[in-house]
């Protein structure tokens, strides 16, 4: 049974991930981080993700080896469950969730570990696989391409324009290292000129997290909690930042960017960060504070979409203060968070705090709708060119 919008209004989901068998097999074949295996006692296998998931991974296979005389330690990771590859599992969460149309997206941390020789032939055929799956449900998915950034420029670029003739391709999803030296390395402007030029927004997400010594030393008394719930949010918020700072925004106009988790931190940091701006001696001598300066609130309100997966009215309305209830969008993160203690095959709870925040924190049912969903038609021009999309896929 749906738990949200009725038909006339559609609700979209712009924040939901799927790791194509493909990627699940590279994944299974690694021996470091991000890795999958199985572990005695686990009935799935174990998907091993984040810098923070290691001291346990370590101590498993210490144990493993009777190395370790304590009581077996936790399991690292998450399951692997059939929500992660399956495209049936979407379609069944979706209709479970009365979701119109998803916008698909590679999972964290996309080809981030792939070398540099083979990336370019690896984000063909996974971009390839996602157009494929969205072909198969004409008008209910869509989705964001990866890119292989490891890969030299030249490769990259082609990957773009491969990306840009794929039937239902709405953007690209990316995370914060950039080519390495993160995502105000001058070298990139490239890379977001060609995207904006190819009218494919970036969805910006993160993976990294926040150095793990920040967490302490009980930290894994505190499962996935410091790394997801602050560290993520940190990150982006860290991302762009440095963007803004570089003037990566002045530098590519067109950019249009879609941040994971409204934006980290940032609806609630950018009146801090405008004041340390103002209040830089260095940038002052640098000439960069004059009458031309762009604010983060300029910024955020022209090439910045926030989605609305923060789980609260609270962030939520700093979210639509920051940028507008006309740039916010609905998403549920699936397959992450799924309920503990209840049938994954139902409702999520992760689902239903965020759609009870759209209802809770936008002024009136109309700008609830456009949150829900029609922003998201307009802004990724959902249904667009799909005849077209018909014949090619
Ligand atoms: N954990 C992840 O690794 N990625 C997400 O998108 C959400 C939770
Ligand atoms: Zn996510």
């Amino acid at each position: 049974q749906a738990v949200l919008g009725t038909k006339e209004k559609k609700v979209v989901d712009v924040h939901t991930h799927m790791y194509p068998p493909e990627y699940v097999r590279i994944l299974e074949s690694r021996t470091t981080i991000p890795l999958v295996r199985s572990f005695p006692g686990a009935p799935d296998p174990r998907l091993i993700l984040l810098q923070a998931e290691v001291p346990l991974l370590d101590s498993a296979a210490a144990a493993k080896l009777g190395q370790d005389t304590a009581a077996a330690p936790a399991i690292p990771g998450r399951p692997l469950t059939r929500h992660y590859a399956s495209l049936e599992q979407k379609l069944h969460f979706m209709d479970t969730h009365g979701i119109d149309i998803s916008v698909l997206s590679l999972a964290n941390p996309w080809l981030d570990f792939v070398d540099a020789a083979s990336a370019g032939d690896v984000a063909q055929s996974i971009n390839a696989e996602f157009a494929h799956m969205c072909s198969q449900h004409p008008g209910r998915l869509y989705f964001f391409a990866t890119l292989p950034l490891t890969a030299p420029l030249a490769t990259v670029l082609a990957s773009i324009k491969h990306v840009q003739a794929l039937p239902r391709c709405r953007g690209v999803i990316l995370g914060t290292s950039g080519l390495g030296q993160g995502l105000d390395d001058p070298a990139l402007l490239p890379v977001f000129a060609a995207v904006a030029a190819a009218r494919l927004p970036v969805f910006l997400h993160p993976h990294y997290g926040l150095p793990n010594d920040v967490w302490g030393p009980r930290a894994a008394e505190y499962g996935h909690v410091l790394p997801l719930a602050l560290g993520f949010p940190m990150e982006t918020t860290i991302a762009v930042t440095r963007m803004f700072l570089a003037g990566v925004f002045d530098a590519v106009p067109a950019l249009r960017m879609l941040l994971a988790h409204s934006g980290g931190t940032l609806p609630f940091l950018a009146g801090r960060i405008e004041s340390c701006v103002l209040h830089d001696g260095h940038l002052l001598r640098e000439g960069r504070l004059g009458p031309a300066r762009r604010t983060v609130w300029d910024v955020l309100s022209t090439q910045i979409y926030l989605d609305a997966v923060v789980y609260s009215p609270v962030g939520l309305r700093a979210a639509v203060d920051a940028t507008g209830a006309d740039r916010l969008m609905f998403g549920t993160d699936h397959p992450f968070f799924p309920p503990l203690a209840s049938d994954e095959q139902g409702p999520w709870e992760s689902v239903s705090l965020n759609a009870a925040a759209v209802s809770a924190a936008l002024a009136s049912a109309a700008d609830a709708d456009a949150v829900m969903g029609a922003n998201a038609v307009r802004v990724l021009r959902l249904y667009e060119g799909d005849e077209v999309d018909e014949v090619a896929a």
